[in-house]
């Protein structure tokens, strides 16, 4: 006699078809009781492999239905399908339940709160001392004045010998600044941009040139080794002192408002004749010095080859840096060079 396949003890040849029915009872009542804790895709699998799988208990008795009498098979078949196809349906509807039940615990633990703030991200602005820049350049091209720029890194003849200072002029000693080689240094005023337009086109000249200037300054509250200027030319036949006032009026009430009162004061720049300090004031407030101005002396334009008999100009330099300081408050010109995020972001 062979030994019979472990899986079919269940049930045994002799057994009859009411005990078949017995104990599919007894799995319905195991599995009623087994697939009411099953909530997870995996204690359903567990469930699946323990009544539907390979030595699950539905499999081994189809495999002993052929030791029961031939004329109890058909009825025991029809007993175990119809005990295979409730099991198979439960465990469907087993599976699909603990699937949505993931799913929605997914969706639970992943929800994306659309209320919380999102991540800030900041924003760039322009720093204050271009949008001074700008904005100044935007007054003067209203007034029909074309943006003209330099080298930072400039001659000994522009930045001073055309500008009627010579070498051994003391006006030399205020604008030392870092030499770069012989006779060639960083830039210590945008005058030389002056030199270079009237050199390269004949009069009418209306011009401002913003730009960057050097000088051999220690830093401390007023001084910076780097700073920006703005320049302004304009040579053309018949201008005048008042042609120069009446810019200067039209800048002051556009850039600092209403309410300004202005004054000249003597000055000396050798490439100016008369040469004077502009400075203004809101009363009650104190005079303040807001640029160096005057007429384009004759010299210069005759070392452009203009013809000073025949044209005038003027011309004035301001520094960015004095106006930015002056619009917004600032005591310390160092604060525009330091990057403090916290300072920048306030403009
Ligand atoms: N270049 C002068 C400076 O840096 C400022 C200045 C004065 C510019 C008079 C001018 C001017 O064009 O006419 O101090």
């Amino acid at each position: 006699m062979c030994p019979r396949p472990a899986r079919a003890r269940i049930i045994q040849p002799a057994m009859m078809l009411d005990e078949l029915q017995a104990r599919c009872e007894a799995v319905r009542r195991e599995w009623a009781q087994a697939s009411a804790s099953a909530r997870d895709p995996a204690g359903v699998e567990a469930l699946r492999i323990k009544f539907l799988g390979r030595k699950g208990f539905v499999t081994t008795a189809f495999a002993a239905l052929r030791t029961l009498p031939p004329e109890e098979r058909a009825a025991a078949g029809r007993l175990l399908n119809a005990l295979k196809g409730e099991i198979a349906s439960a465990l469907e509807a087993l599976q699909a339940e603990a699937e949505r039940e993931t799913v929605e615990a997914r969706l639970a633990a992943e929800r994306y709160d659309l209320t919380l703030p999102g991540s800030w991200r900041p924003v760039g602005r322009l720093h204050p001392l271009t949008q001074v820049r700008r904005e100044i350049e935007d007054i003067f091209m209203k007034l029909g004045f074309d943006v003209a720029s330099g080298p930072e890194l400039e001659t000994d003849y522009y930045n001073f010998e055309a500008l009627a200072i010579g070498a051994d002029h003391p006006a030399r000693d205020e604008w030392d600044s870092f030499y770069i080689a012989d006779g060639l240094l960083l830039r210590t005023h945008t005058s030389p941009v002056q030199i270079r337009v009237m050199k390269s086109q004949p009069p009418p000249v209306r011009i401002v040139c913003p730009g960057r200037c050097y000088r051999r300054d220690n830093p401390d509250a007023t001084h910076s080794p780097v700073f920006h200027q703005i320049e302004l030319l304009w040579v053309e036949k018949g201008l005048t002192f008042a042609h120069l006032k009446w810019i200067l009026r039209e800048f002051v009430t556009e850039f600092f408002g209403p309410g300004y009162e202005m004054r000249f004061a003597a000055d000396f720049f050798p490439f100016t004749e008369p040469s004077a300090q502009v400075h203004i004031r809101k009363p009650p407030g104190e005079w303040l010095e807001i640029m160096g101005a005057g007429m384009v002396d004759p010299a210069v334009l005759a070392e452009v080859g203009y013809d000073p008999e025949g044209v005038t100009g003027f011309a004035f330099g301001l520094g960015v840096e004095r106006m930015a300081m002056l619009r917004w408050g600032i005591e310390d010109i160092r604060l525009f060079f330091q990057n403090d995020i916290r300072f920048l972001s306030q403009f």
